[in-house]
């Protein structure tokens, strides 16, 4: 069965592929975003906290899941739990995956794009007002773009586990952390970025509410991929020989550090732009990285000249590509191997068919930055409230809402259906010491907290983003 289905060649290849899925858009884009608009250090004491203390547990369960089952999430609850319910978790999991990816791939398209102008002479024009409206809004642009972007993911993902997705983690991951050290140094040097770093790491805990509370955990399960069974799918291609909780404990570790790492530049990248940059004033949103960071390297021009600045950007922009490249290979991964194993298919025709798939549904959220008015407008939540896009709808529900919500099912399932006993022994293969452990008593008394935790801020969330209603 496992050698029908592929396995990691060795517990390296599961935590740099894993490792990969984790650190992407969320990290290099989402964190330092979420960091800056909400209280700087403060954001990240919570964003650590909830990472470690309610993530990681449900970490460890998805892998266990995928490695007691080697199966796809539908597949592996139903194994779980036969004839029950519980497999509509799974099923939640695989169109979240479709979904994510569909507007994901979009917003990589654009980091492609970006890279793709900047290296062709185009820096200028892009830090330019006003062009990253237009960029967004030019339709034919945005579906080569995107296009292309979702050829290299399949192609990645028909090669399959060990010599696909694997290798490419193996080519892609220590290159992306090369590059973002590099940059770091550099932005590090330039002038003004010390006040970046202070505006970065000292905490303003006014900034400090419920909203800011929803926000660190969508975050935080976006960042770790979890919640949707992308480690539940990676988890089933991983030896009864491995420690999980040593794997997962570094691949949590390595994404937060990225995130944090990521920080470090974007942040202090801003200050070398704009010194007087406050809490109000600092740009958020998609204009961090699409229309403020083109002028930082535009600014570069008169010290270094336009060809090593442009380089520098195009640079940039490469390393966010590769890291967005190993999270839409994860993406596609879920549902992939949900269609293999289920539909008994090939896997380069069940990839490429959910590709297909995927890209039709990304056209609505690429049309939706101003190349349609119906796409641009789609919706109104809450009540009164603006417009809302169809990539932010496709986002609020199926990246803000529905990772947390598997996440909380995913744990109540494993305290109340499969049960800790079984989890335990699970992990305690490839980790014979586990049962009785002091590492045993932290996981499981934090697994018993996680549900609540989580399901209280869904519900918040829920309540604050769709209906306006903020209970705390
Ligand atoms: N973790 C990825 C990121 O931070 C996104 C992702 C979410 C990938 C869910 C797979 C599953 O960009």
């Amino acid at each position: 069965m496992s050698m029908q289905r592929g396995q990691w060649s060795s517990r390296l290849g599961f935590i740099l592929a894993a490792a990969g899925s984790a650190v992407g858009l969320g990290n290099i884009w989402g964190f330092p975003i979420q960091t800056a608009k909400n209280g700087g250090a403060a954001f990240v004491l919570i964003y650590l906290a909830l990472t470690f203390l309610i993530c990681f547990p449900v970490v460890i369960l998805e892998i266990a899941i995928g490695r007691r089952t080697q199966k796809n999430p539908v597949g592996a609850l139903d194994e779980l739990a036969p004839g029950t319910p519980w497999k509509s978790v799974g099923m939640l999991g695989v169109l979240s995956g479709v979904m994510i990816l569909s507007f994901y791939i979009v917003i990589a398209g654009w980091v492609f794009g970006y890279f793709l102008e900047i290296a062709t002479g185009g820096l200028q024009r892009l830090a330019t007002d006003g062009e990253f409206s237009t960029f967004v809004g030019s339709a034919w642009k945005n579906l080569i773009y995107m296009g292309l972007f979702m050829i290299a993911t399949v192609a990645i993902v028909v090669g399959g586990i060990k010599d696909g997705i694997e290798r490419w983690a193996r080519y892609l991951m220590p290159t992306l952390l090369i590059m973002l050290f590099a940059l770091i140094v550099y932005v590090l040097t330039l002038d003004n970025a010390g006040k970046g770093i202070a505006f970065y790491l000292i905490p303003d805990f006014s900034k400090i509410n419920i909203k800011v509370i929803n926000a660190a955990l969508s975050q935080a399960f976006f960042s770790l991929s979890l919640g949707m069974g992308a480690l539940i799918t990676y988890g089933s291609y991983v030896s009864k020989q491995d420690n999980i909780i040593s794997s997962g404990f570094i691949v949590t570790l390595f994404d937060t550090f990225i995130a944090f790492s990521a920080g470090l530049l974007i942040i202090p990248a801003i200050f070398t732009l704009a010194p007087e940059t406050t809490a109000e004033t600092i740009p958020a949103g998609p204009g961090l990285l699409f229309v403020f960071i083109p002028k930082v390297f535009m600014n570069l021009v008169a010290d270094i000249g336009y060809y090593p600045a442009s380089f520098l950007g195009a640079f940039f922009f490469l390393l966010i590509c590769f890291a967005a490249l190993t999270s839409t290979i994860s993406l596609l991964e879920v549902p992939t191997s949900y269609v293999v194993d289920q539909g008994k298919t090939l896997r380069k025709k069940a990839a490429m068919l959910v590709g297909a798939a995927v890209f039709f549904f990304g056209l609505g959220s690429m049309l939706a930055n101003g190349a349609s008015e119906f796409f641009t407008q789609f919706i109104t939540y809450p009540k009164g409230g603006p417009p809302v896009d169809f990539l932010t709808f496709v986002a609020d529900i199926f990246f803000e809402t529905s990772l947390p919500l598997g996440g909380f099912l995913l744990s109540t399932f494993t305290l109340f259906i499969w049960k800790t006993k079984n989890l335990n022994e699970e992990i305690s293969q490839g980790y014979p010491d586990y049962p009785g452990s002091l590492v045993e008593k932290l996981i499981t008394t934090m697994l018993h907290v996680a549900p609540f935790v989580i399901f209280f801020i869904f519900i918040n969330t829920v309540l604050a983003k769709f209906f306006g209603i903020t209970l705390f």
